[in-house]
């Protein structure tokens, strides 16, 4: 017999979720989900605001003090992770897009946090490529192009201290990575054969969280035995 330990969630159940968080229905997060929303399509990349709650819980619950983040757009999760940073924090955002970071610079200004992220326009692997040879990360967030998920991945673990946090989003593909028919376009093919990685790599603990549209938490270890099988 199948247990069924798990929930659907319909759009009120998912309403439900959103209205139940500390913070919910901040005003400086729905201004910018309104900002966002006058680009057009391209508004479905900003993360929901339980993503959001969720990344600065992360961040604050593991004392990180270093952090860097692919995929800025319009600083949603930037601004997140950024408030759980301690004392001191810094925060690398990587995008290519002048545009939409314009308004991430302004929303982080008006929300407090914009002394302790810097902001760095590029294509992200140059940007990896690039960075100081002594940089290290605590906690890292990967929300930018898909098929390039697994090479960021490679850039960011050997920089990533033993016991930091790498969390990938969209990892569940609005359900397409389950294949058939609907697994049929690039992106999608990088992300399951990313969890597929991941589900083998001795490197890390992960687990994959049904939240907004999948996000992937991996723990690195700190020896290969870190977490001894049960
Ligand atoms: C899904 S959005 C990020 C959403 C954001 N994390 C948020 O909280 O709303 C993806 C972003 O990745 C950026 N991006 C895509 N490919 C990139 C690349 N190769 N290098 C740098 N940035 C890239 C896009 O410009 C876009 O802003």
């Amino acid at each position: 017999m199948a247990l069924q330990n798990y929930i659907r969630l319909d759009d009120a159940l998912c309403a439900y979720v959103r209205t139940h968080q500390s913070g919910a229905g901040d005003p400086l997060f729905l201004d910018l989900r309104e900002e966002t929303m006058r680009l057009g399509a391209v508004a479905e990349m900003m993360i929901p605001e339980e993503e959001a709650a969720l990344l600065s819980i992360l961040v604050g619950t593991m004392r990180a003090q270093r952090a860097i983040e692919i995929g800025t757009f319009t600083g949603a999760s930037g601004r997140a992770i950024a408030r759980g940073l301690t004392e001191g924090g810094k925060l690398l955002s990587l995008d290519r897009s002048e545009e939409w970071t314009r308004i991430a610079r302004a929303f982080w200004r008006r929300a407090g946090v914009d002394d302790r992220i810097e902001l760095r326009l590029g294509p992200a692997l140059s940007s990896l490529e690039e960075l100081e040879a002594d940089s290290s990360f605590d906690f890292a967030f990967v929300d930018a192009d898909k098929t390039s998920y697994e090479a960021y991945y490679e850039a960011l673990l050997p920089r990533m201290r033993p016991g930091g946090l790498l969390v990938f989003d969209n990892m569940l593909r609005e359900g397409r990575v389950l294949g058939g028919d609907l697994r049929h376009d690039p992106d999608t093919e990088a992300i399951a054969r990313l969890n597929d990685k991941l589900r083998e790599d001795s490197r890390i603990e992960g687990v994959l969280l049904p939240v907004a549209d999948g996000i992937y938490l991996c723990r690195k270890k700190r020896q290969e035995w870190d977490l001894l099988p049960e």
